[in-house]
């Protein structure tokens, strides 16, 4: 978010305010194995939680929103700044730039955060999206080996967690778009601003994972909630029969799934390119 605004704060006429989205009873970081699974269902099922009110200095021209992605939905703070009543005052009527920094699973996410920007009556101008660094099958141990130890360096012959730094000082080039954008009021048209600089890379493989994780994760985020409050006994007890489900799922389900896209990925190609460009929208590749 640094990069991306660098250059919109650095312009003299332009004035920048920054806001750090924080929910009343934080999150400790790192995560325990625990408290990561109690916040699922809350995730999931787009609960929120309460934020402290942010101060804000009158109308803007363009919000950019920031984003992690927790269980293919914004994160709970995010959700509960969303669903505010301060934020349908400040959001109607506005244009919004999202931005997302995950593991690389983000589609459902994003879907989910186009309709609470709708229900804001707040429009979807741009989408940029920051995946961690290394193929998917490595961020599976270093993106939550990162939340569970705080711990993000290489080892063995895996890379560092998170996203590349490289990729992040990169990043100032949406920045530099957005500045020249809001000079010639492009943020008041019904186009993206930042198309033609590889705001999004959509896996094509991951959106039937998405898709099929998602639908698991609406049943499952139920029975948890209806086995109790969070850190309860009872709930700790379905999140642990869950971790092994999932655990499993990812090890047999999500392979095969990948095995049998690619297979049929020739027949396909085509329904499969309309669908990444639809997820592709509004920044585009
Ligand atoms: C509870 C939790 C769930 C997460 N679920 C996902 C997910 O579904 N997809 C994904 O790509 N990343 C997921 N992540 C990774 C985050 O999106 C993000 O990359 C990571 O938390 C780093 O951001 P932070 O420093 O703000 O925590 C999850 C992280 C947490 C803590």
């Amino acid at each position: 978010m640094d990069k991306i605004t660098a250059p919109l704060a650095q312009y003299g006429a332009m004035e920048c305010d920054f806001r750090a989205i924080k929910p009343v009873v934080p999150y400790p970081y790192p995560w325990s194995f625990y408290s990561f699974f109690n916040v699922f269902p809350e995730a999931v099922l787009l609960d929120g939680c309460e934020v402290e009110p942010i101060e804000v200095e009158g109308e803007y021209d363009l919000i950019i929103l920031g984003y992690t992605v927790w269980f293919l939905s914004p994160s709970i703070p995010i959700t509960g700044f969303l669903r505010s009543p301060q934020a349908r005052r400040l959001f109607n009527n506005k244009p919004v730039v999202t931005v997302i920094a995950c593991r690389d699973m983000w589609l459902t996410a994003q879907e989910k955060m186009k309709r609470l920007l709708a229900d804001l009556g707040a429009r979807l101008q741009d989408n940029v999206v920051f995946t961690d660094q290394g193929k998917s099958l490595y961020t599976f141990i270093t993106t939550p080996r990162w939340m569970l130890t705080g711990r993000k360096d290489a080892f063995w012959f895996f890379p560092k967690a998170g996203v590349a730094d490289e990729v992040i000082d990169s990043a100032s080039r949406f920045g530099n778009r957005l500045c020249s954008g809001l000079q010639n009021d492009e943020e008041q048209k019904d186009a993206p601003m930042l198309s033609g600089l590889g705001a999004v890379n959509v896996n094509g493989k991951l959106i039937a994972t998405e898709r099929i994780a998602h639908r698991s994760f609406l049943i499952w985020s139920r029975l948890i909630k209806k086995a109790g409050p969070q850190n309860s006994r009872r709930r700790n007890v379905i999140i642990t029969i869950y971790a092994i489900f999932l655990l499993t799922l990812v090890l047999t389900v999500v392979p095969l799934n990948m095995i049998i896209r690619k297979l049929i990925y020739p027949f396909r190609k085509k329904a499969m390119s309309k669908t990444k460009e639809y997820y592709e929208q509004p920044s585009g590749s």
